[in-house]
């Protein structure tokens, strides 16, 4: 068990600042999980964590205690690789094995707990495999399964669930989530998934450029996103342009284009006729509606894309934004027809206009 604190982290390759300024407490227990794109430095804090990067701003802090000179073999972490580095001339046994023996177990003792923890993986029967005759996806979960089996203080996960498929993707999140309710194993996990960082994690960081956009429990971050990056990375993939035309208590309305939408802002946020705002909503939240109803207002479909479970329909026509809504029905739209949507009030979202979408 331990807790984490970052503070000021910095890390910089001649003029760029890969890392810039992460102060983040990880209480002992929580399961955080650093969300951003490629680049923006989650692996890059990982390895300073880990002791793997020696060289940086700030400190690491491990139960209060500064890591600044401990070395990386002694600060008994758990680390998982974006690459898996597994030990090729090892087999599947030995590679899981191997925090065990370096802690000197008992030979059972060691046998025991990679069979459970193969088990867990689901590989059972791969022990004396070496890393070039598994599947990328097996060599994963090796070394997933190397890192729990020493169930250290402190769990570093680098995206270690990006090579599964769909179905087994989702078997590990339940299981990584099971052991970390089981063993209460402080863990950072990177993922670069939105659904999986909300559903695996305690707190999702999401990242931009080295930097911390937004910490919050996961329903936060994903139903209120603090700026229009974090809801762009959020699936909120309409962005409208408006100006604000009257504020009445809580009501607002927004001219977009020459039509209008109305939403409640609870808090107000100082808003006054003629603010320029951007107002955000995820196309599962737009919804076919009888013309007349609430925010209801009619376009033209101007492309169809059948995902499965939804239709991708981009329309046009309504706003000078192309509006992208995630349809349910089975009904068949077809390119050219006219279509009346909702954008349901408590489903918008407003920025001011400083807030620029970075990239
Ligand atoms: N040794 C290095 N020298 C110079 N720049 C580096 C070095 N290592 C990383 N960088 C840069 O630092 C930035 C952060 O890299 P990092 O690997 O932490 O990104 P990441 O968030 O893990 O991305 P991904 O999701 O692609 O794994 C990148 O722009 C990368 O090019
Ligand atoms: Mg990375």
């Amino acid at each position: 068990m331990a807790s984490l604190e970052l503070q000021g982290l910095t890390k910089k390759y001649g003029d760029f600042t890969a890392v810039d300024h992460i102060d983040l407490a990880v209480r002992d227990g929580e399961m955080v999980a650093l969300l951003g794109g490629s680049g923006c430095g989650k692996t890059t804090i990982l390895n300073m964590i880990a002791g793997f990067i020696d060289q940086y701003e700030g400190s690491v802090l491990v139960d209060g205690k500064d890591m600044k000179h401990i070395p990386a073999y002694k600060r008994k972490m758990g680390v998982f690789f974006q690459n898996y580095a597994l030990f090729p001339h090892m087999n599947t046994f030995d590679n899981v094995a191997f925090g065990l023996k370096m802690q000197k177990l008992a030979k059972s003792l060691i046998q025991e707990k990679v069979r459970r923890i193969l088990q867990l993986v689901k590989l059972t029967g791969m022990e004396k495999r070496f890393p070039r005759e598994l599947s990328g996806g097996q060599q994963q979960r090796v070394a997933l399964a190397r890192a729990l089996v020493t169930e250290p203080a402190l769990l570093l996960l680098d995206e270690p669930l990006s090579n599964l498929d769909a179905k087994l993707r989702v078997e590990m999140q339940i299981e990584i989530k099971r052991i970390h309710r089981e063993l209460g194993l402080t863990t950072i996990i990177v993922t670069h998934d939105q659904e999986e960082a909300v559903s695996l994690a305690d707190r999702v960081i999401v990242m931009n450029a080295g930097r911390i956009m937004q910490a919050g429990k996961p329903k936060e971050v994903f139903d209120r996103p603090a700026n229009l990056f974090v809801g762009d990375f959020m699936g909120f993939s309409n962005f409208i342009a408006g100006q604000v035309r009257r504020v009445a208590g809580a009501r607002v309305s927004v001219a977009c284009s020459d039509r209008e939408l109305v939403l409640d802002e609870a808090d107000g946020t100082g808003l006054a006729a003629g603010d320029s705002v951007t107002l955000a909503i995820r196309p599962e939240n737009i919804l076919p509606a009888e013309k007349g109803a609430e925010n209801a207002l009619t376009g033209t479909v101007r492309n169809v894309t059948y995902k499965g479970t939804v239709t991708r329909l981009e329309i046009g026509d309504v706003f000078a934004e192309t509006v992208f809504a995630n349809i349910h029905e089975s009904e068949d739209y077809e390119i050219g027809d006219a279509i009346t949507v909702a954008f349901p009030s408590q489903k918008l979202l407003l920025y001011k206009k400083e807030e620029k979408r970075s990239e």
